[in-house]
């Protein structure tokens, strides 16, 4: 199975789709990860892609679609969750060409609808373990030892550097310009499917179980 996580930055979709990959061996494909590894190799695309990111704006689409090319042949028989992408009407038509070369299909799209005022608290007090990567709130989840991570002790944590609020705002325009209105392209094939992106993470987590069960 084939699924897009749609919805403003901030909505959930890395959380939903890292909890996929654990739960159904699907392969999480997010080009925000993949273009902040680019960005932290210093590679010619993450040259291109740093100041992009840090305005809140989106990288061309060519690139994010060659980076999405280039992860398609390791998905397994489990399937993808497309995280982050595609983001802009192009990008979804490079993506059924991708996929339809390899005779693969889209199951789903599933649209997490949220509240963009909660999206900016959300996104400015998250951070994460520098070194394993478990994800931190200030409000919502603080380590349990203050400045020890629960996972795997390290006392170093990060910040994106697209988290703070001018940034997340221009982000979520982008997303109301350019990404919302994909949503018909999907909407005339079906294959949309709406969660309320509010709700606690084990709630959204079982509205999208239902939707991949049914
Ligand atoms: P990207 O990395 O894709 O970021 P984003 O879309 O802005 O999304 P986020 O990662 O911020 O949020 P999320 O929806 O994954 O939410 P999360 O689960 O983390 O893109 C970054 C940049 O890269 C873009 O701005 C652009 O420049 C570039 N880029 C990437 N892809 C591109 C593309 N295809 N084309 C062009 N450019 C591209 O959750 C957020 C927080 O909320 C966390 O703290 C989490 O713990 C918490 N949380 C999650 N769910 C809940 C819940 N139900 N209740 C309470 N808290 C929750
Ligand atoms: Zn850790």
């Amino acid at each position: 199975m084939n699924i897009i996580l749609l919805g403003p930055p901030g909505a959930g979709k890395g959380t939903q789709a890292a909890r996929l990959e654990l739960t159904r061996g699907m392969v999480q494909l997010s080009t925000g990860d993949m273009l902040r590894a680019a960005v932290a190799q210093a590679t010619p695309v993450g040259l291109k892609a740093k100041a992009v990111m840090e305005a809140g704006e989106l990288v061309s689409d060519a690139i994010v679609s060659a980076l999405i090319g280039e992860r398609l042949d390791s998905i397994g028989s489990n399937g993808a969750i497309f995280d982050g992408y595609p983001r802009t009407r192009p990008q979804a038509e490079a993506l059924d060409l991708l996929l339809g070369e390899r005779g693969r299909t889209l199951d789903y799209v599933i649209e997490l609808e949220v509240d963009e005022e909660a999206l900016v608290e959300r996104i400015t007090g998250r951070f994460s373990c520098a070194s394993c990567g478990a994800p931190y709130h200030d409000q919502y989840k603080l380590p349990q030892v203050e400045g020890t991570c629960d996972v795997c002790g390290s006392h170093e944590f990060k910040r994106r550097p697209d988290d703070n609020e001018q940034t997340v705002r221009t982000r979520l325009a982008e997303y109301r310009a350019k990404t919302a209105p994909i949503l018909p392209y999907y909407e005339e094939r079906g294959l949309v499917r709406r969660v309320d992106g509010m709700a606690s993470v084990e709630e959204v987590a079982a509205e999208i179980d239902a939707i991949l069960d049914s």
